[in-house]
């Protein structure tokens, strides 16, 4: 009971102070829909039995690791709360009764926008996780209409024209074929990986979807994965100690997304497109990662290896294996919120936050949204 109360005086308190902002109902979406990587897996690479995750992912918040690829909350997490939505349920995870009533992701860790190959860490790449979506909405419609008892689980049929429809993938594409193929010719593969992207948009749009949220690629030539790997000459690395060739890839990428985003609005009139540059969110906090309370803006919290980047390839974060006749684990640091980046690849919940908190600014948007946000004043951080 206390609960409810609470939440329903939360509510009045939004729309009281949504009522002068003539555009703040626009962000009044009933679900999300979430389609991505790992940047925004909130549980489906793990609940397909394909990896698992062990302690201390998951510590700062979760407690216990929650399938996130994280020391605590992501960005979508985030964007859920401060929508006043709950945390998104992965489409596998069928255990502890989970709601989809406010939506439903699709992310998975790993994924690509390119059909997956025998090789792929996700069989779930982007066409797959639209063709998930297709079958779950056909499956919902099916079952509401046989019962009510599926309601307090279940998205409303027009959920599906409201919803919020959200992306962040390509970075697995891009940093994937670093290991395989030169600068030129991933350049080259750009405008193919976006033709998949547009195809997977297209049928969303067929379906009905009409507000459109798409993340633009982080700065993946700082994460010490990618810098362990590629960055031994120093010559490859610029003045943060990031890897060039893998930023200019990603910066490559998204000026292209961004010309898809733009065609695609002009093309959808009656949807909404809306284009976030995660990419300057994130090189932003790597350069001036002191001035936004960090101390560390490219080594591992959770690795092994000690300075300058704490990552092994050979151990992921919490696992103990035998080297060279010696057992060594990968170790949580001592304060994640000191670290941008949590186990080499994925960032810390404090990255994540301040991310979210950039992002919820409206300035990195196209269209901008600065007057828009209702939610903008109560980030529950
Ligand atoms: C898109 O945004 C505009 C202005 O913010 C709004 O009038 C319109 O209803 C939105 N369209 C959809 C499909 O939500
Ligand atoms: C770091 O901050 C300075 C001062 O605000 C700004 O001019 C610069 O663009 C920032 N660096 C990046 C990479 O965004
Ligand atoms: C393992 O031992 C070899 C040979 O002594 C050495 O070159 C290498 O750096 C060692 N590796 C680790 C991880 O300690």
């Amino acid at each position: 009971m206390a609960t409810k109360t609470c939440i329903l005086h939360v509510l009045s308190l939004i729309m009281f102070i949504c009522l002068p902002l003539s555009k703040c109902i626009h962000f009044n979406f009933p679900a999300v829909f979430n389609f991505g990587d790992s940047n925004s897996d909130t549980g489906e690479l793990i609940a397909s039995g394909i990896e698992s995750l062990v302690p201390p992912n998951g510590e700062t918040y979760f407690q216990t690791p929650s399938g996130r690829y994280c020391d605590g909350r992501l960005i979508i997490d985030f964007l859920m709360d401060a929508m006043d939505l709950p945390f998104l349920n992965a489409y596998l995870d069928s255990i502890g009764v989970p709601s989809f009533r406010k939506g439903c992701n699709f992310a998975t860790a790993g994924s690509t926008i390119l059909p997956a190959t025998a090789t792929s860490v996700s069989p779930f790449s982007f066409g797959i996780q639209v063709a998930q979506f297709l079958r779950f909405k056909a499956r919902v419609i099916e079952l509401i209409a046989k019962s009510k008892k599926f309601e307090k689980y279940l998205p409303k049929e027009e959920y599906f024209d409201e919803a919020l429809y959200m992306f962040d993938i390509g970075q697995n594409d891009l940093a994937g074929a670093f290991y395989s193929k030169s600068l030129d010719q991933i350049l080259a593969s750009i405008p193919t990986i976006l033709v998949e992207f547009e195809n997977g948009i297209k049928k969303l749009y067929d379906q009905g979807a009409r507000n459109f949220w798409i993340h633009n690629t982080g700065p993946f030539g700082c994460l010490p994965q990618n810098v362990a790997r590629f960055g031994t000459d120093p010559s490859k690395l610029d003045e943060l100690g990031c890897l060039s060739a893998q930023n200019q890839a990603a910066k490559l990428f998204n000026i292209q997304l961004h010309a898809l985003c733009i065609k695609l609005q002009a093309q959808y009139v009656d949807a909404n497109v809306t284009f976030v540059d995660i990419f300057n969110i994130k090189f932003n906090l790597i350069a001036n990662y002191s001035r936004y309370g960090f101390e560390q803006p490219i080594m591992a919290c959770c690795g092994y290896g000690g300075p300058p980047l704490n990552y092994d390839s050979r151990i992921s974060c919490g696992q103990t294996k035998i080297l060279n006749g010696t057992s060594a684990t990968a170790k949580g640091c001592s304060d994640s919120t000191e670290y941008v980046n949590w186990d080499g690849i994925h960032y810390t919940e404090a990255a994540n936050q301040y991310v979210s908190s950039q992002i919820l600014t409206g300035k990195y948007s196209d269209p901008p949204f600065a007057e828009k946000m209702p939610f903008l004043l109560k980030l529950k951080f």
